[in-house]
């Protein structure tokens, strides 16, 4: 399998409660390497850009406002098959709905407070990617 690039947000909700190490933790034990990563603080104009793909969706504003309320680690995770494996550790959106051992299943609040974002495919990581990283912050 190709070794590729995802983006990662470690949301407000978790943040909040300190899980970013124990978050961090997850991805590391199943092989995906963190080649980039910061802590940063959106405005929810940001939130809204980067979620524009949601615009229409019912949840749009609470998602917005969500994103905006605390800080975030936006990070880029390398690994071989690194966009489903992520996927895999994140476990499914809605935390009732997650496998045991994923990241939404322990710690998720919600389908809201979810304390996880990955990208959903390739051109997705990419775009995802470059909305907050420059080529110089990526060290593989
Ligand atoms: P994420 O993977 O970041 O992509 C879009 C986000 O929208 C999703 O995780 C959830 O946090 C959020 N979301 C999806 N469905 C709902 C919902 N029904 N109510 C609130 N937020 C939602």
């Amino acid at each position: 399998m190709a070794i590729e690039r995802t983006l990662s947000i470690i949301k407000p909700d978790a943040t909040r409660r300190n899980l970013t190490g124990r978050i961090n933790a997850k991805f590391e034990d199943a092989g995906l390497r963190i080649v980039a990563q910061k802590r940063i603080h959106l405005s929810k104009a940001q939130a809204g850009q980067f979620y524009a793909v949601h615009a229409e969706r019912p949840f749009y504003d609470e998602l917005c406002t969500f994103m905006a309320s605390e800080p975030v680690v936006v990070q880029v995770l390398e690994g071989e098959g690194a966009i489903a494996k992520n996927r895999e550790v994140m476990g499914a959106t809605n935390p009732a709905n997650a496998d045991d051992g994923t990241i939404r299943k322990e710690f998720a609040l919600s389908v809201g407070e979810n304390s996880v974002h990955g990208s959903d495919a390739p051109e997705t990581a990419a775009t995802e990617i470059a909305f907050f990283f420059s080529g110089l912050e990526l060290v593989g």
